[in-house]
């Protein structure tokens, strides 16, 4: 059992997907442990996004994550992790297979709907940042 960070990135909540995209981990198994909306602010994502910075994509991934509000939860059952990941689908929409949520839904690099935390490490680090109220007091 292990938990995971996924946001749903803004053009995706402003096209109304939101509710789809939850079902589709819901439907799998996962269970919902917290899901906030709200606006990124800029030094959330810079910490969030610090493995990509200085990358010719980094300052337009910022821009875009903080262009409108994102839905992000915490996802939690038998290897979350990769479940989600598998569910995603690969980085690149037109990549991405048909019955995967990029491949679905998406047709852009930068508009790929979702992040998901990528191992157990990243998902802690990234659980703590977007919902540092669930820390351990
Ligand atoms: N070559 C690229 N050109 C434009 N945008 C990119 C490129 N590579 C990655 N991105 C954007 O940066 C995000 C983070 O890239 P990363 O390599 O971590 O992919 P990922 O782990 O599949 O996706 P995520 O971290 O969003 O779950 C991607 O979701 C995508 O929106
Ligand atoms: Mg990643």
């Amino acid at each position: 059992m292990n938990q995971t960070l996924v946001v749903i990135k803004p053009q995706a909540v402003a096209r109304g997907l939101s509710g789809k995209i939850m079902a589709r981990y819901e439907e799998k198994g996962l269970k919902l442990a917290a899901v906030k909306l709200m606006q990124a602010e800029r030094d959330l994502l810079a910490q969030h996004y610090a493995e990509h910075a200085g990358k010719s994509f980094y300052d337009n991934l910022l821009e875009t994550m903080g262009s409108g509000p994102v839905l992000a939860m915490v996802l939690e059952g038998t290897d979350a992790v990769t479940a989600v990941r598998m569910l995603n689908g690969a980085t690149d929409p037109l990549k991405a297979s048909p019955g995967t949520i990029r491949g679905d839904f998406g047709l852009e690099m930068a508009h790929n709907v979702v992040h998901a935390s990528d191992s157990i490490q990243s998902s802690q680090r990234e659980i703590s940042l977007w919902f540092p109220e669930l820390a351990v007091k």
